[in-house]
């Protein structure tokens, strides 16, 4: 596979081409990086849901783009011209929380010194975004309900019902189906959000898109930063491949904003990257990972330690499958199916 995040002069033309192939076809994706089949897929799920008005439930680790394909979801929709309001649902203090959703009227409770509309009233004809939908109080969660069944709520105050005609799309890190199990959310809710699921790969799950987003990270900081970052070495490119991503594409993001500000111009060396990321790959292959206290699913695990130890027979063969399959003592057969099913593929 070329590096794509190699942007000498001559190349330019590919990457931009290459980037833009999804918005090419549709305006919605415009930005978003996403070549893997895992992201494909998701995109295909995207343009079939959109129009649907179908309630939507984004679940995926921090990082990994619910906010941004939420705001997709929205452009692709015939709601595309109207509202698209977001409110994080665990950012906000609770007391406050029912008036942000709801509005309140003037002398509702103490400091309530105007009447103020809810971001259901403000999102009327479009779309709401309930982000961390998860970390929402259980009494919250009672009154949501009603509104997702109705449409209607009476702000905070008020005894006047108002009637919304809003599309809703949830986000949350958390296993819903897990937190309904300690009785941590309500299953009602779960249920009536739990429409359309759209799961968002981990970077982890995903890596060949990471020289991708390496890429498209560099272009566009080269143009905010008025930076001429041209490149990232093999050596560089390959530790990226390598580390787990548990922040996925923002601690990548902010990684490559750092990388290309201190270098300023010339190529992303292994050098520059952090000691600790340099380190870590070939010692991390055979750590098991941290069970925290939120547990591990050990499937993922499993499968990404095997992963990891094909990609390292792999470069130790040089890609020779027949050599890497004795290595490992599986048939070539077994061997390339597991390749694909991973998406493994050689850096540059
Ligand atoms: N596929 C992508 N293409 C381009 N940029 C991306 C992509 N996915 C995420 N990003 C960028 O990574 C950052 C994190 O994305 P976003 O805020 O949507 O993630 P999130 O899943 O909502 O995270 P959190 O759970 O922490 O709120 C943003 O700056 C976003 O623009
Ligand atoms: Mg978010």
């Amino acid at each position: 596979m070329q590096n794509p995040a190699m942007i000498d002069d001559s190349v330019v033309d590919v990457i931009v081409e290459d980037s833009a192939s999804l918005s090419d076809e549709n305006e919605a994706f415009e930005g978003i990086v996403g070549e893997s089949t895992k992201m494909q897929e998701v995109f295909r799920l995207v343009e079939r849901v959109a129009d649907s008005d179908s309630t939507i439930l984004i679940n995926g680790e921090t990082g990994t783009g619910k906010g941004l394909i939420a705001h997709a979801i929205h452009k692709q929709s015939y709601r595309r011209d109207q509202p698209f309001v977001s409110i994080n649902c665990g950012a906000i203090p609770e007391n406050l929380l029912e008036s942000e959703l709801f509005g309140h009227l003037k002398g509702a409770f103490t400091g309530a010194t105007a009447n103020k509309v809810g971001k259901f009233e403000a999102s009327d004809g479009g779309t709401i975004f309930l982000d961390e939908i998860g970390d929402m109080s259980p009494d919250l969660q009672v009154k949501i309900l009603k509104v997702l069944e109705e449409r209607r709520f009476e702000p905070v105050g008020g005894c006047k019902t108002v009637q919304v005609n809003v599309r809703i799309i949830a986000a949350t890190h958390r296993e819903l189906e897990e937190e309904v199990q300690k009785g941590n959310f309500r299953e009602d809710l779960f249920y009536r959000l739990y429409v359309i699921p759209i799961r968002l790969p981990s970077l982890r799950e995903r890596r060949s898109d990471i020289p991708h987003f390496v890429s498209h990270f560099m272009n566009r900081l080269n143009s905010r930063k008025k930076t001429c970052v041209k490149s990232i070495s093999d050596d560089a490119l390959n530790v990226l491949m390598q580390h787990a991503w548990p922040g996925n594409v923002r601690e990548l993001a902010n990684l490559m904003e750092r990388l290309v500000v201190i270098k300023g111009d010339g190529e992303i060396d292994i050098n520059d990257l952090p000691e600790k990321m340099k380190n870590e790959a070939p010692k991390n292959c055979f750590l098991a990972p941290e069970i925290t206290g939120d547990g591990l699913c050990l499937n993922t695990a499993v499968s990404e330690f095997e992963k990891r130890l094909i990609y390292q027979s792999l470069e130790k063969t040089k890609w020779v499958k027949n050599r890497a399959a004795q290595l490992l003592q599986v048939k070539r057969t077994t061997l390339v199916e597991k390749i694909k099913r991973y998406e493994l593929q050689k850096c540059a």
